[in-house]
Order: C-alpha cells, then sequence, then structure tokens
C-alpha cells in the first residue's frame, strides 16, 4: 500500500486537496477496485501510443488539478475508434479547456480503456460526519441519485452484511436484479467494493471525501469509470 501513502503525500505537500482522476484510480486499485485500464499522456504523440497500447476504443479525458467537473468544460471525449480520432479529441480537449478557463494547469491528458455500455451506473461514495466519522454510500447513478435521492448510507468500517444490505435497501434495487429481461448485476463485486472503499478509508483518515461515480455494474463484474478523492489538508 506504499504507492497509496506516496500519492497523498504528494499532494499534501504541493497544498492538493483535490486529486487528479489518475492519482485517485491508483488508489482505489492498489485496494483492488476494479478500474477503467489508462495511461497519462503529455502528448499528442504519447496519447496515440498508449491508445495503440490499452487497444482501441479509448476515452480522453483532461488531467488539470484546476478541472472538477471534467466534461462540463469539454474535457471528455468518449469511445474513439482510431488514430485520427484520437489527435483529434486530444487538441479539442485542450481547447476545450483553455476557453473555459484560460489559467488551468494542464498535466496531459488520460487514455483509458472504453467501459462497455452497463446494465446499471452506481456509485459508491464516502463522506465525513463530523460525528460519526466517515459514512459510506450507495445508490444507483443519474436520476436515481439526482432526483429520487435513492441512496444508502453506513458508517464505515462495514462488514459484508451491512455492504449487502446497503445495496438491497435501495428502492431502485430490482433494477440491479434484472428487469424486464434485463440481466443482474454483479451484486457480490459491489459488495466487494463498498467493503473496498470501507477499508480504504478506515485506513487513510487523510482522505476526506471519495467519490465513485459512475461504477459500470455488467452481469460479470463492474469496472470505475471515473473516481474523485478530496484531502483534508489538516492534521
Ligand atoms: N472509460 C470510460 N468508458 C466509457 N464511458 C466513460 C468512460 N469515462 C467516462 N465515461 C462517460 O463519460 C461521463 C463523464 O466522464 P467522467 O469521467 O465521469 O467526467 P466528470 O468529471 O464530468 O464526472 C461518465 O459519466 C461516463 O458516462
Ligand atoms: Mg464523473
Amino acid at each position: 500500500m506504499n504507492k497509496v501513502k506516496e500519492i497523498i503525500e504528494k499532494a499534501r505537500m504541493e497544498n492538493r486537496a483535490y486529486l487528479l482522476e489518475s492519482e485517485a484510480k491508483t488508489i482505489i486499485r492498489e485496494y483492488g477496485i476494479p478500474v477503467t485500464r489508462f495511461e497519462v499522456a503529455r502528448t499528442v504523440d504519447e496519447a496515440v501510443e498508449y491508445a495503440e497500447k490499452i487497444g482501441y476504443p479509448v476515452v480522453l479525458k483532461i488531467i488539470s488539478p484546476d478541472v472538477i467537473h471534467k466534461s462540463d468544460v469539454g474535457g471528455v471525449m468518449i469511445n474513439l475508434k482510431d488514430e485520427n480520432e484520437v489527435k483529434k479529441a486530444y487538441e479539442d480537449i485542450i481547447n476545450n479547456v483553455r476557453k473555459h478557463k484560460s489559467d488551468a494547469r494542464i498535466i496531459g491528458v488520460l487514455v483509458q480503456e472504453y467501459a462497455p455500455e452497463p446494465i446499471a451506473e452506481v456509485i459508491v461514495g464516502m463522506t465525513k460526519d463530523p460525528q460519526f466519522g466517515p459514512a459510506i454510500m450507495f445508490g444507483l447513478g443519474g436520476i436515481f441519485v439526482e432526483v429520487f435521492k435513492d441512496v444508502s448510507f453506513r458508517i464505515a468500517p462495514l462488514t459484508e452484511y451491512d455492504a449487502r444490505e446497503m445495496i438491497t435497501e435501495i428502492k431502485s434495487y430490482p433494477i440491479l436484479t434484472g428487469i424486464r429481461g434485463r440481466k443482474p448485476v454483479d451484486i457480490n463485486e459491489l459488495v466487494n467494493i463498498i467493503l473496498k472503499v470501507s477499508k480504504l478509508v478506515t485506513k487513510h483518515p487523510e482522505i476526506d471525501q471519495l467519490d465513485l461515480n459512475p461504477i459500470f455494474a455488467y452481469d460479470k463484474g463492474a469496472l470505475t469509470v471515473d473516481a474523485r478523492i478530496i484531502l483534508s489538508l489538516s492534521s
């Protein structure tokens, strides 16, 4: 787990509370949470090289400590199928970000595996309750969380029983078990992810907030497509 400490220490040294997506994904991957494969490209040529290494289609995303919501500034391009699309997306992303936020520090572009269409999108999060400590959240992505606030919470550390209950108690649970001829999602993998988030935030109290949003859930396995971690810079 040394990599995790290293990333956290480096960010704190630089007085950065928001970790880059590449940093957040490296941390959760160290804890065994499934993430899309990725590489950090600093030039357009590197982006093409990594796209070829990862395999098409790929996704390109801005890496900047000044951009928290990447798609809001045109910083995410998905389903890129060949070298030309990668080159164009690279330039477009840099231009879009410059247009929205001219002073944004641009570290590079994250090249990642394109995650196929899931059965469902889910979210696993953590916020600190001032009284009880880290509270883990689970919910379905999109309108289920934003409109219906259909989420469940438990205080970490969690048992497997807690994690399973968090999943089954949301109102939209039937979507995960397969309705209208759809396949059920891999509930065990979601339990696994929730437990690993619990372990990570328990071991690292420097983590103030965590947001895996979305996680793509499949009939076999799941993939974390976007990850945000915010550190507390005090203490
Ligand atoms: N690797 C990927 N594979 C497939 N779709 C992706 C991938 N990365 C992002 N997306 C899609 O693009 C959306 C926005 O990307 P995300 O990384 O979540 O950016 P934001 O910072 O705007 O939240 C995601 O919600 C998802 O639908
Ligand atoms: Mg996101």
